[in-house]
């Protein structure tokens, strides 16, 4: 199966003009990576005119979405029907950023899940710990991972599920936007516990796990050549896409 890279430009960049010289090129990282599946998940501001511009080998994902499918009283929300009529395949859920800064919940959290899915989107996942939790050793991650996996996916053994429409990724908190990933190793081992989880937990064998936190075009392909390791969700290196175009060749 093909590596999935996820590109979250989070709040950025300010300008369309800026945002159309990113997307074009990730567009030709795209023409020199066919090996690769790239979603790019821009601000909804230039997300929805970015989602018009089809370009083979380049899905688009938004960077959250409401719980109620269809249309209402929410405001400033958007649903899952708006993203899909935009041509918007994917949707991160779950970001440790809303988690934090917006106070988001797992309740919350599970909410958008279970309606993304059932709507048919392809949810990417978010999960992963603090610092505080690395310090207590890899069984106190494991089992933070486990708490929030079975809060995050309640329900979902009742849904009829397109097993490559649920996507984790495994975001270390103490490694976002730091500079400083986790090691390969250590993210291959909770990677693998994840896939396990899945499937015994979940019946869920083929779920795509992927790594985020701090990966650059330096270090990408240390995790990506991991069998295990299904792609990476790149926040701020995917605004200089071009770092990538000599590595995933
Ligand atoms: P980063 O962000 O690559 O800038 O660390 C990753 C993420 O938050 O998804």
């Amino acid at each position: 199966m093909k590596k999935l890279l996820v590109f979250n430009w989070k709040m950025n960049p300010a300008s369309y003009e800026e945002a159309e010289r990113i997307l074009f090129a990730t567009f030709e990282l795209a023409n020199n990576a066919k090996e690769t599946e790239i979603v790019v998940c821009p601000p909804f501001t230039w997300l929805t005119d970015f989602s018009h511009k089809a370009h083979q080998g380049v899905k688009f994902g938004a960077q959250d979405v409401f719980w109620k499918p269809d249309t209402g009283a929410f405001t400033g929300e958007v649903s899952d029907t708006m993203l899909k009529n935009s041509g918007v395949e994917y949707v991160i859920i779950g970001h440790s950023e809303r988690r934090k800064l917006l106070g988001e919940t797992d309740e919350m959290i599970q909410k958008k899940v279970k309606s993304a899915l059932t709507e048919g989107l392809k949810v990417i996942l978010c999960v992963g710990e603090e610092a505080s939790v690395r310090d207590q050793g890899l069984e106190a991650v494991k089992s933070f991972i486990k708490n929030q996996l079975a809060q995050d996916l309640k329900g979902i053994e009742n849904l009829k599920l397109e097993i490559e429409n649920l996507i984790v990724a495994y975001e270390p908190i103490w490694a976002i936007g730091t500079g400083t990933p986790c090691s390969p190793k250590d993210a291959l081992q909770i990677i693998s516990f994840i896939k396990e989880l899945l499937a015994t937990s979940y019946q869920l064998l083929a779920t795509r796990v992927l790594y985020g936190g701090s990966v650059t075009g330096k270090d990408i392909l240390d995790f990506i050549q991991l069998e295990d390791i299904d792609g990476a969700l790149v926040g701020g290196a995917s605004l200089k896409p071009e770092q990538f175009l000599n590595v995933i060749h």
